[in-house]
């Protein structure tokens, strides 16, 4: 532009110049000047065009930007009003004075109060409210453990939960899953825990006498919960309708629980579970029921049920189970006959050390191409399943 302005002029000095040349008294100076003005008046156009757009942008950013701070106001303003002075109180003092004195915010007035709190309407303090049930549902299950356990898991010198042993949190900042460890463990399970709404994984490994009792009533609110593993403990028997309500089960894992008694929650069979492993404790031969649950036959991979005292013989509905491709039935007082067939999906079939077990399994599971491992021994079955799917 300034190169083409450069031009411009010299064209008109030499026009002058041209000018001068011809008529030499009149307005020698004027031509020039003129250019040079159209030249001021059309970058000042220019430059007032720049600001006029200038403005208008700063104006529409404006607007913009007020539209967007009156939106995320608005739903604050009654937030903060509709919150109680108590849910208030409970807040400030899980914000200012638990991170430095963890151990004696007041959780058992504080929960229930926070707990009533709808969070869709307080979503400027949500975190916060969530944080502080989470904390509380935590601290219960530390307070209940013994002096060893508490060591053991090293909760409570904080207000960062998501950190501690054992404790992993969603993108949310809920306790999502949570493995308690002998001796890190309670000696019951408090009623608290079902204050931990977002769990999807809990695992409790006990040291056989610990955690001792029922499951919490609370326990029902744990509607997120897909993997239960409950092991070495002294609970006792689920509740029936437990599985009505931990609709969002696909792994159950129960291991040497003595006191959980021989028969299984009947909820337990109309779960789309995926494994089921209840291992060393005895069961009160659940296999016909388990295995003519239409919500299993569709959906379960693993059954094991080694070590739970089974006697009878494996019915022929097993061969109903569509996905099925681990059947884990060791140790047991299994008897003949077999199933005509087994699930064709099978991959791994463990029969180990049922000593009352003789003949010869059926044909179709020595052919099936899919069967990688098939574990007799200790039984009294001829030819195996080895014999045929190698030959
Ligand atoms: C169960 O969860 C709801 C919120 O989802 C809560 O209001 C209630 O207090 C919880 N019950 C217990 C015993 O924690
Ligand atoms: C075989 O199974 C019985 C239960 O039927 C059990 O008591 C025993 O310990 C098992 N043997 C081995 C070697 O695992
Ligand atoms: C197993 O395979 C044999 C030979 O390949 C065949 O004759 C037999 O019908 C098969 N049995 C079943 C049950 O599929």
């Amino acid at each position: 532009m300034s190169s083409k302005f450069r031009e411009d002029f010299d064209t008109s000095r030499f026009t002058k110049f041209l000018f001068d040349m011809r008529i030499q008294e009149e307005l020698p100076e004027w031509p020039p000047l003129h250019v040079q003005k159209r030249k001021s008046r059309r970058t000042r156009i220019i430059l007032l065009l720049c600001l006029l757009i200038i403005v208008l942008l700063f104006l529409i950013a404006n607007v913009i930007f007020l539209n967007i701070r009156v939106l995320s106001v608005q739903p604050a303003t009654p937030s903060s009003t509709s919150l109680s002075v108590n849910a208030q109180q409970c807040l400030s003092q899980y914000t200012l004075n638990a991170p430095s004195s963890p151990s004696s915010y007041p959780c058992s007035t504080c929960l229930p109060i926070l707990q009533a709190v709808p969070l869709s309407s307080n979503s400027q303090n949500a975190q916060q409210i969530i944080n502080a049930i989470q904390f509380c549902g935590l601290r219960a299950i530390f307070d209940t453990a013994n002096s060893q356990g508490q060591a053991s898991l090293g909760w409570v010198n904080d207000v960062k939960f998501c950190a501690w042993n054992g404790v992993t949190c969603d993108s949310s900042g809920s306790v999502a899953n949570l493995q308690l460890t002998f001796p890190g463990v309670p000696s019951s399970l408090p009623n608290e825990l079902g204050a931990l709404t977002g769990l999807k994984s809990l695992q409790v490994i006990g040291g056989n006498s610990i955690p001792a009792g029922a499951l919490p009533s609370s326990f029902t609110n744990l509607t997120d919960l897909s993997n239960l593993h409950i092991e070495a403990t002294s609970i006792t028997q689920l509740p029936d309708n437990l599985f009505s309500s931990l609709t969002a089960i696909t792994t159950l894992t129960l291991i040497r629980n003595p006191t959980m008694g021989s028969s299984l929650p009947s909820s337990l069979t109309q779960l789309p579970l995926q494994n089921l492993v209840i291992n060393s404790q005895s069961l009160t031969n659940p296999l016909p029921t388990l295995s003519s649950s239409p919500a299993f036959q569709a959906s379960l991979k693993l059954l094991d049920l080694s070590s739970t005292s089974l006697t009878g013989s494996i019915p022929n509905t097993i061969s109903s189970f569509a996905s099925l491709t681990q059947l884990l039935l060791s140790n047991n007082n299994l008897q003949p006959p077999f199933p005509s067939n087994f699930p064709p999906s099978l991959q791994i079939l463990n029969l180990q050390n049922n000593t009352g077990l003789s003949g010869t399994l059926p044909s179709s599971l020595c052919n099936s191409t899919l069967l990688t491992s098939c574990e007799l021994g200790s039984t009294g079955l001829i030819g195996g399943c080895g014999l045929c799917q190698f030959s």
